[in-house]
């Protein structure tokens, strides 16, 4: 069996492929891995047949559809799955046929209702069901504890003490561990009792993870997430160094435009010298009056650099095709010393 776990900070994900018949199941996928996936599966020869989320995760970006785009493999989800873009769902005792592996899923709701576990040979993958020394918390939407318990102590923990424990997190290095060290070091199943189980988890009082709402809507609804927006704009984008945008100050070239996409505040407080003013709230309505000539240099400029590369995709998109935007913002060029001009620009109309 061809086996990778992939790292991404905490988030565990997993490549099981069989390599007589060259095919491949991909585990709870995280979006900023999607490379590292298909170079795996380039490099290793194998053919992804299936991706399959253990569950809808609060806390980081699924790359079930960014796979799926790129390889064809339908996403795999239990029946209980919200997601509108699963395409094939499955309940407990069900399987897959992988070439010569067959992953068999447990439901074991209780950290979500749509919690399930993957059982592969000697292994298991439990999402956040079951972590080393932890296990799913309980107090998400959805979240279970009297669930959890059912699935731990009614499913999983009954398998092979031998079956070794893949899960979905793991925030200390840590790789796997197995049902029999589970049982004996988790703390969390030391309260055998359920009462007791179930007030264990419903004290634990813990922070809600970074990027909560994002998380749920894009893995719930399909839709982007904001880095995603704006990666895509950057590729469509090129850009200018503050450098070379301070080069061009000097050379006053007519058909070189700086536009600060910031809100008038911000571009009254301090500004490129000479740059022209269009919030980007109002570019697509006021662009054509502003910018008569599509075949200007437009340089876009904002605080962070972020906004004026959705800007500069925007109005390349709208056919000002020498369009760019500035490599950082204007926090950089004001840290870098470089010449600032407040007030309404001379040479700029608003
Ligand atoms: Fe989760």
């Amino acid at each position: 069996m061809f086996f990778q776990q992939v790292v991404d900070g905490g988030c565990l994900s997993y490549v099981v492929g069989c390599p007589t018949t060259c095919t491949a199941i991909i585990i709870d996928p995280a979006l900023n891995q999607t490379d590292r996936y298909l170079g795996i599966l380039s490099r290793e020869g194998l053919r992804l047949r299936y991706i399959i989320e253990t569950h809808t995760h609060a806390d980081h970006f699924s790359a079930a559809r960014s796979l799926r785009a790129q390889t064809d493999a339908p996403i795999v989800m239990h029946r209980s799955g919200r997601a509108p873009y699963v395409d094939m769902h499955v309940e407990d005792g069900h399987t897959l046929a992988v070439g010569e592996l067959r992953p068999v899923f447990l439901h074991t709701p209780g950290h979500t209702a749509d919690s399930m576990c993957v059982y592969v040979n000697d292994r298991v993958f439990t999402g956040d069901t079951l972590l080393i020394d932890s296990t799913g918390r309980t107090d998400l939407p959805s979240g279970d504890p009297d669930k959890l318990y059912d699935s731990l102590f009614g499913k999983l923990l009954k398998l092979e003490s031998a079956t070794l424990v893949y899960p979905a997190h793991d925030y200390k290095q840590r790789t796997h561990s197995s049902i029999a060290q589970e049982l004996e070091n988790n703390p969390r199943l030391q309260k055998r009792d359920r009462n007791e189980f179930v007030a264990m988890m419903n004290s634990l009082n813990l922070a809600a993870p970074t990027h909560l709402t994002e998380a749920l809507r894009t893995n719930l609804t399909g839709g982007k997430t904001v880095r995603q927006l704006l990666a895509e704009a950057a590729a469509q984008t090129p850009f200018m160094s503050l450098d070379e945008l301070a080069r061009r100050l000097e050379q006053k070239a007519n058909d070189f435009v700086i536009l600060d996409v910031r809100e008038r505040d911000a571009y009254l407080a301090g500004h490129v010298p000479g740059a022209r003013h269009l919030p980007r709230g109002q570019l697509e309505l006021r662009v054509d009056e502003a910018f008569p000539d599509p075949d200007l240099e437009i340089l876009t400029v904002c605080e962070f650099g972020k906004i004026s590369t959705l800007a500069a995709a925007t109005l390349r998109e709208l056919g000002f095709r020498r369009t760019v935007a500035l490599d950082g913002g204007m926090k950089m060029w004001r840290e870098g010393g470089k010449p600032i001009e407040s007030g309404d620009s001379p040479s700029a109309a608003s």
